[in-house]
């Protein structure tokens, strides 16, 4: 067996369920979960019931968070059509703005130019604002990024034409980054026939073979990988209007390994874009004592009833995914080992703590 020392991985897009929707995940099974997938920071989105948009919402979260968590954490805040005053408030609390700009799961949605252009004017310059935005949105989002003189974070680009519009606006020196996850890197839109189109609907949607060759080309435009972990139960899924979304914690790495073996990138290109770049971006502290040992070479299958998460599917069902992490170790504690999560509930430390 050879074993692989690699630093914990970051994780800039995970929906934890917590509050709101704990029947499909929660901080306990949810980073249970992160830690399984090699991750020791995952900063969870504000699309909860209710939203995270104000002083009040955030603390609650706040608050189970610090006491369920298992590994290491930061909240993203969600940017409403009235807020724009209370997010530059709790910015200091937070590791990121996040604006719905288009379709997808939950009531957060912001709709009107003029919000976005007031969100991205008034949220401090020098902390990261995440858009989900698609298609034309994307272009909206660089644009009004441009003007307002400050950064902007597009997630889960998922189509050709997205990813060219960012490389060219990087080449021209416009400040904006961009993630992809590993569900758009190895489905496409035939995905529907093996699964059924309930359990393939994800937003961004699954795209055409051609634009899933297109990020894989594109990987220098490529900041961060992020799984946008989306948990919903198998039951919600295979009902009629089954809402978006994956669970992807679990199942990432050895996708990302996948993409070093098919020679998209190499190991030095995979670490930056899951541990360095986030951490930059999201402006993260340095985790001590934490690094996580994989064997790479461990072929294992695939089964939903047997991951960490409440979900308990994959869209990945029976698939053989080669790396396998065998122990975690964050901030000098064994967090996980061959198949056991062993940092309890608690553990999990709030990176902007001293801020709140
Ligand atoms: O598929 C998705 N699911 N895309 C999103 O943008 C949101 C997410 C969710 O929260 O379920
Ligand atoms: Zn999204
Ligand atoms: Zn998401």
């Amino acid at each position: 067996m050879t074993t692989l020392k690699l630093p914990g991985l970051i994780d800039g897009h995970v929906h934890l369920r917590e509050p709101g929707a704990t029947h499909k995940e929660d901080y306990v099974t949810g980073t249970a979960a992160a830690l399984a997938g090699g991750f020791t920071c995952v900063l969870d989105m504000p699309n909860n019931t209710p939203p995270i948009t104000n002083a009040e919402t955030l603390a609650a979260k706040q608050h189970l968070a610090r006491s369920h968590a298992r590994c290491d954490y930061g909240l993203h805040l969600g940017a409403g059509a009235d807020n724009v005053q209370t997010a530059q408030a709790l910015a200091p609390q937070v590791t990121g703005l996040k604006l719905y700009l288009d379709q997808t799961f939950g009531p957060l949605r912001l709709d009107d130019l003029a919000s976005l252009v007031q969100h991205l004017e008034r949220w401090p310059a020098d902390r990261p604002v995440l858009c989900h935005a698609e298609g034309r949105t994307v272009a909206a989002c660089i644009l009004v990024a441009h003007l307002t003189g400050r950064q902007v974070h597009i997630c889960h680009v998922s189509r050709q034409d997205e990813i060219e519009l960012i490389r060219r606006a990087k080449e021209k020196g416009l400040n904006v980054t961009c993630e992809v996850t590993p569900h758009h890197f190895f489905l496409t839109d035939e995905f529907a026939n093996t699964i059924g189109f309930g359990r393939s609907e994800v937003r961004p949607r699954l795209a055409q073979e051609a634009d899933r060759q297109a990020l894989r080309s594109n990987l220098e435009a490529i900041d961060c990988f992020a799984t946008d972990h989306a948990p919903h139960t198998r039951a919600e899924k295979d009902a009629p209007n089954p809402p978006p979304g994956f669970p992807g914690l679990e199942t990432a790495l050895p996708l990302y390994l996948e993409l070093v073996r098919e020679g998209v990138i190499s190991i030095e290109q995979l670490i930056d874009r899951v541990v360095y770049n986030p951490r930059r971006l999201f402006q993260l502290p340095d985790q001590p004592e934490t690094w996580i040992e994989i064997d790479p070479d461990e072929d294992w299958i695939v089964r939903g009833s047997e991951l960490q998460t409440r979900a308990k599917w994959t869209p990945f069902e029976g698939w053989t995914m080669r790396g396998r992490v065998r122990r975690v170790m964050l901030r000098g504690v064994e967090a996980y080992r061959a198949g056991e999560v062993l940092a309890p509930p608690g553990f999990g430390r709030d990176v902007r703590a001293s801020a709140s």
